[in-house]
């Protein structure tokens, strides 16, 4: 370890993702080892420019392992994006004497963060957490395990219905712009088709679609599709497949925020461990400005400009062998 580093800070920005606790526990306790202060701050970035800071001891982070959401709450901040909002938290940190963060968040998080160093100085180090898996410079992101499972088992439970009146039935999943979370969800439900952002799709392409499957026979179909994908909302979707293909008896299930919560699984806990306590070691390795991610299992550090400017390619191989085994 190159420096010394005294009292950091911890956050939770963005959305809430699975694994967010077992994460600042992770934290806390290697901050613990290595004799660091640790403060959270409540409420992301809203709180750090509002002083909501919190030393936080080991017997905080006991008996949260286990539990989704983030105890240190979340929030998507206007504030921080302003100069001033950032000029406000650069005070109250240095009011309190803190000498490094880790940021635990997305997309939105790290983009804030990469600014609020290069303007600031503060040494920053992000830990991928979010359900869309959508950053660049890790293979999976905190949270996302936890949320292919729970759509996964969604699906699960709509397939007995739709198997049982035939029906075509279109999930609709989260992800934003992304289409990680979709493309899991279908082929680990062995869903017929899936529509993703990544994916340009006609609805001549899925009514053709439709119609191939329809003469293998497939009595029920069961669509997943992304919410960013090329075609629209499920429901639009469903209206418009209705009036090209009569015969299909069509319902529409969103599964929204159920997605986002609930116990994280047992990969999302090892890897928020991994990820939280390799953070506090970057930090005193002296890194200034990274996420730090997972890559072929091998801990990976991304310059955190990188990480948001970068667009994480899906892999078009998973989507046509997800083609093959739906047939
Ligand atoms: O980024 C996580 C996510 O759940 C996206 O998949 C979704 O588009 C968005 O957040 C929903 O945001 P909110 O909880 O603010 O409605």
């Amino acid at each position: 370890m190159s420096q010394k580093i005294k009292r950091i800070a911890v956050f939770t920005s963005g959305g809430d993702a699975p694994g967010m606790n077992a994460c600042l526990r992770a934290v806390v306790r290697t901050c613990a080892y290595y004799e660091i202060e640790v403060y959270g701050i409540i409420g992301g970035y809203e709180g750090m420019m509002d002083g909501a800071l919190v030393k936080l001891e080991t017997s905080d982070v006991g008996n949260i392992i286990q539990r989704g959401g983030t105890f240190l709450k979340t929030a998507r901040s206007e504030r921080f994006m302003t100069e001033a909002g950032r000029k406000t938290a650069a005070q109250t940190l240095k009011k309190s004497k803190i000498e490094g963060m880790v940021a635990l968040g997305g997309n939105g998080t790290f983009t804030g963060a990469d600014i609020f160093h290069r303007e600031h100085g503060m040494p920053v180090v992000g830990v991928p957490c979010t359900i869309d898996n959508d950053l660049y410079g890790t293979d999976y992101s905190i949270g996302f395990d936890t949320a292919v499972n729970t759509a996964v088992e969604a699906v699960d439970k709509i397939r007995d219905t739709a198997e049982s009146h035939d029906r075509l039935f279109f999930v609709e999943v989260m992800g934003r712009n992304s289409g990680f979370l979709a493309l899991h969800t279908a082929i680990a439900s062995g869903a017929t088709h899936v529509l993703l952002p990544e994916k340009e799709m006609t609805f001549d392409d899925l009514e053709a679609a439709l119609k191939k499957s329809g003469k293998r026979k497939k009595l029920f179909s069961l669509i997943i599709v992304a919410e960013g994908n090329t075609l629209g909302k499920a429901e639009a979707i469903a209206e418009e497949i209705k009036s090209r293909i009569g015969i299909y008896d069509t319902r529409v299930a969103v599964i929204g925020h159920l997605q986002r919560g609930g116990a994280p699984s047992g990969y999302d806990r090892l890897l928020a461990s991994r990820l939280g306590s390799n953070a506090i070691e970057a930090l005193l390795d002296g890194h200034k400005n990274v996420m730090v991610g997972i890559d072929n299992n091998l801990i990976k550090y991304t310059p955190l400009g990188i990480a948001v400017k970068n667009q994480k390619e899906i892999n078009l191989d998973l989507l046509r062998m997800a083609e093959i085994l739906a047939m």
